[in-house]
């Protein structure tokens, strides 16, 4: 067998494995995400030779929710650099939910870029330019590392902009202690923006190729972040992207991940490849569960586990 059939044949084999999972729910706390198709699932992976490898509902747009952060975090980086984003917001595990209230006691810093409260802070940080406002410049960026023009599903967006006031509520935290550079309604609505971004799987893994090509999309051939900046967003992604579930997640996968409340769950394997899984129903961390059980048990096949 052909080393790209054999791909094509494990994310066969393992959709067909993790498909019956009845467990889970799809979030409900964005109303219109509790209306996503539980039984969707689909599984993509895009190597560092561009080519494209996808099973099930792969093609499904939904989405990108927390999948956004670490994206929105490249661009912080590529813009101010390491030590000036650092000065808003930390890069330590908090063991904590994505939605904590996640302030260091010491400096009011957000603990990390993959909570919310560090995502609000970094969305802020992005300026706008005189050609294009804030939310555009992030938009077309996430276009870069996917390969193509993404778009906003209104409808979530909407949905979220009508119930998220504990993320308001976080925004008005962190400016108190004075680290959010911008006013914060306005900050959480680009934010909000940036979350109802729609995206696919593929799309996802197309995403999680870049980062784990240097930031060179794999696909496109195009430069998007420079490698010290993906390799920075790659070990906030491994320490902090399953927020409370991070520790298990590096223990049993061992791979830089980031999952998101409408299901999507992205890891790249450094020089090797992207992956991503689609499939609405979560745990009580917010991993799609059946993405879980799928990249668990990809990484235990194939020793992808980095340490
Ligand atoms: O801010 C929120 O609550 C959502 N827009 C995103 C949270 C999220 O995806 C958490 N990830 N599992």
């Amino acid at each position: 067998m052909s080393a790209a059939d054999a791909v094509t044949d494990a994310l066969g084999q393992l959709h067909s494995r993790f498909a019956g999972v009845r467990e889970g729910l799809p979030a409900a706390y964005i109303p219109q995400l509790a209306r996503a198709d539980p039984d969707a699932f689909g599984l993509a992976l895009v190597s560092m030779d561009g080519h494209r490898y996808s099973t099930g509902d792969a093609d499904v747009p939904f989405t990108l929710q927390s999948i956004s952060k670490p994206f929105v975090y490249a661009l912080a980086l590529s813009v101010l650099g390491l030590d000036e984003v650092g000065r808003w917001v930390n890069a330590e595990p908090s063991g904590e939910a994505f939605n904590a209230i996640s302030l260091e006691p010491a400096t009011g810093r957000p603990d990390n870029a993959m909570v919310n409260a560090g995502a609000i802070v970094t969305t802020a940080l992005i300026p706008g330019t005189p050609d294009e406002a804030a939310f555009e410049r992030i938009l077309r960026f996430l276009g870069r590392f996917a390969g193509r023009e993404l778009d906003v599903d209104e409808e979530v967006y909407a949905s979220e902009a009508a119930t998220g006031d504990r993320n308001r509520a976080l925004a008005y935290l962190i400016r108190s202690a004075g680290l959010l550079p911008f006013d914060p309604v306005a900050a959480v609505e680009t934010y909000f923006r940036q979350c109802a971004v729609r995206a696919t799987a593929v799309d996802l893994a197309t995403m999680a190729a870049t980062l784990a090509h240097g930031g060179v999309n794999p696909v496109t051939g195009e430069t998007v972040v420079t490698a010290a900046v993906a390799a920075q967003v790659l070990a906030v992604m491994a320490t902090c992207g399953m927020y409370n579930g991070s520790g298990d997640w590096l223990l049993r996968v061992g791979l830089p991940a980031k999952s998101g409340v409408s299901g999507g769950l992205i890891a790249a394997g450094p020089a090797r490849f992207g992956l991503a899984a689609y499939s609405p129903p979560l745990d009580a961390t917010g991993t799609s569960v059946r993405g879980y059980g799928a990249l668990v048990a990809l990484s235990q096949r194939f020793g992808l586990h980095l340490m």
